[in-house]
């Protein structure tokens, strides 16, 4: 494991600018830099790095992240690849975790991707030899050939079938890559137990995760999978992209669907370019590695209701994605099917005829907005136009939402000049960096608004103001770490204290703090409004004091009074209830 400080002094010592101009040429654009962004087309640039922030962010797709972030998903490397990287970019080592003396050392220091692996070689050998597996696969339809292009598995049902390849299965390596789980009695078992097993392989083929099947239709859950590792991230990875590569490029698509099986059947029934979600909503990462790869995504989900949510999801996250370039649709297969079912059923020429004719973006929009609306009455127009605001908000591909705009406003029964007037659209002749959102100060909470400044200049951190946030409120606690981080990193850059604060904060929070940040105009003065920040805190805080005082004191009858707070209640302009005397 990589220290947490020395990932730190690395953020602090690369410049996210360098990194970022090495692989995308970037242009001076005021204190910032910019570029096209490289992970969705587009023809003006919506992409910023700010040196100061040393954060990337772009305001067409939201893509956004560290030097760090931005090698993994540019280069598909992982985090460790990605540190290693830049390490050597700036002249440094990366040093082990230090020694403890009060855990024993492991012997053999095994790596995380190694041993995924050694594991996924383990459970390929172990399918050959379990008869129930492969007449489990068998009764699926599963070819031979398939399952061993797929890589597939089987986990054994003992507790630790592992140990016989890891003589040292107490590694710690081994519960960071998710394959051995540690109960609270300190035993230690294999996270996979009869199970068939799916290896999950990044975008240089290498092993980072597993899904595993039950065998046994009683057992639960149906699929288990790898947890999150330093290698693996749900979020960011889809199933089979590795193997489908190919067969994505030649056909100009790729097909999203829900399931691991799913992946398998279509590719042994010729296609080869399906890849699925990890058993989570479909990402907006998701939608951006797919469009490195082909300008056409045809989302298949099941048929059932489940499947439905699912499209509808998937469609909504790819809409800060989307271009005019490219062309998303939806399939919907009968109630009953899953692409795996419909396509054993129907065949390869059938399922593809379906995808040809499937439904596009903008009509799946417009039929889930009228869907249980007849747009007869004026309420019903009220409602439908409300839904579908914050809908084309999202679209800012000019010729895309200039379509859907027209449709909206038709069904709505106005005039296209009329909707516009009515709805805070963005406008599509500017480019996106015209449009991009203005910090708006007052949806921003003014501890929040205290700690972006902070960030900014955390040399300005006072240990005074640690009495603004005496509660244990999320703001709080977000206003005390901040103060304390800065006090602790007076000459770092905000993504350092941003990072440090990501074990201390909820993550809700840090994250409306980061999108702030990332929007935040740098021609301010810094210090002028952290001051007012400051200000600001202090009256709340002086009113909050105040508030409570009087409610003791209105307690009191007013003879009981010291003359001190006969003084303070008329100051506030507060005079004791008669009957209370
Ligand atoms: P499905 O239940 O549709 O999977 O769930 P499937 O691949 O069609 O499974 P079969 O055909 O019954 O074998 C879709 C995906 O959701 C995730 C998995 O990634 C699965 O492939 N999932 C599902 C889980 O992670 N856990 C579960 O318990 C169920
Ligand atoms: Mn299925």
């Amino acid at each position: 494991m990589i220290p947490e400080s020395f990932i730190q002094e690395l953020l602090n010592r690369v410049d996210v600018v360098d990194v970022i101009d090495k692989s995308v040429p970037l242009k001076k654009a005021g204190a910032n830099y910019s570029a096209c962004c490289p992970f969705h087309n587009e023809k003006s640039p919506s992409f910023t790095v700010s040196p100061t922030k040393q954060f990337y962010h772009c305001f067409g797709c939201g893509a956004h992240g560290t030097a760090i972030g931005f090698v993994m998903e540019y280069q598909g490397l992982s985090f460790v690849e990605a540190i290693q990287d830049l390490a050597k970019m700036a002249g440094l080592t990366v040093p082990q975790e230090a020694y403890d003396p009060a855990k024993p050392a492991p012997k053999v220091v095994v790596g995380l991707q190694e041993s995924l692996q050694q594991a996924a070689n383990f459970y390929k050998a172990e399918l050959k030899k379990s008869q129930r597996a492969i007449d489990y696969l068998k009764a699926r339809g599963l070819s031979g050939q398939v399952a061993a292009k797929f890589q597939i598995g089987y986990a054994p049902a003992a507790w630790q079938n592992l140990q016989s390849i890891f003589p040292h299965y107490e590694n710690e390596a081994l519960t960071v890559a998710g394959l051995v789980v540690e109960n609270d009695q300190g035993r230690r078992y294999d996270r996979f137990r009869d199970r068939i097993m799916f290896p999950i392989h990044d975008q240089k083929g290498q092993v980072i995760g597993f899904g595993g099947r039950v065998i046994d239709p009683e057992d639960t859950p149906k699929y288990y999978n790898s947890p999150e590792t330093p290698l693996f991230q749900k979020s960011h990875e889809l199933y089979g992209l590795f193997l489908a590569r190919r067969a994505i490029r030649d056909a100009g698509r790729a097909l999203v669907v829900e399931g691991y099986m799913d992946v398998v059947a279509l590719a042994q029934f010729g296609i080869e370019y399906a890849v699925a979600a990890l058993g989570t909503a479909t990402t907006p990462y998701h939608i951006t590695k797919l469009m490195r790869q082909t300008d056409e995504v045809v989302f298949c989900f099941d048929g059932d209701n489940a499947g439905l949510t699912a499209a509808w999801r998937a469609a909504m996250s790819a809409l800060p994605a989307l271009t005019d370039g490219l062309k998303l649709s939806f399939l919907f297969l009968p109630k009953e099917h899953d692409p795996d079912s419909y396509v054993r059923e129907f065949g390869k020429e059938k399922f593809e005829a379906e995808v040809k004719v499937a439904m596009p973006l903008s009509q799946f929009i417009l039929k889930h907005l009228s869907e249980n609306n007849s747009l007869q009455s004026q309420e019903d127009r009220v409602r439908f136009l409300n839904e579908a605001e914050p809908i084309l908000q999202l679209i800012t591909a000019p010729r895309s939402a200039m379509f859907l705009r027209k449709k909206v406003a038709e069904l709505a029964q106005l005039s296209a000049e009329e909707m516009q007037s009515l709805l805070k659209l963005p406008s599509l002749n500017k480019t996106p960096l015209n449009v991009r959102p203005k910090l708006t100060r007052t949806t921003l909470s003014m501890q929040k608004r205290y700690c972006l400044m902070l960030l900014m200049q955390p040399a300005m951190a006072s240990r005074d103001d640690l009495s603004w946030a005496e509660g244990d409120s999320v703001e709080d606690i977000l206003l005390q770490q901040t103060i304390e981080t800065c006090l602790n990193h007076p000459h770092s850059k905000p993504v350092v204290i941003m990072r440090e604060l990501e074990n201390r904060v909820d993550a809700k929070v840090l994250s409306e703090l980061e999108r702030e940040l990332n929007v935040l105009d740098e021609t301010l003065d810094m210090a002028l409004e952290l001051a007012g920040a400051r200000r600001q805190l202090h009256d709340a805080y002086v009113q909050k004091k105040e508030g409570i005082l009087l409610a003791q004191i209105s307690e009191k009858p007013l003879s009981a009074l010291t003359e001190n707070e006969r003084t303070l209640l008329k100051s506030l302009g507060n005079k004791p209830s008669q009957n209370r005397a």
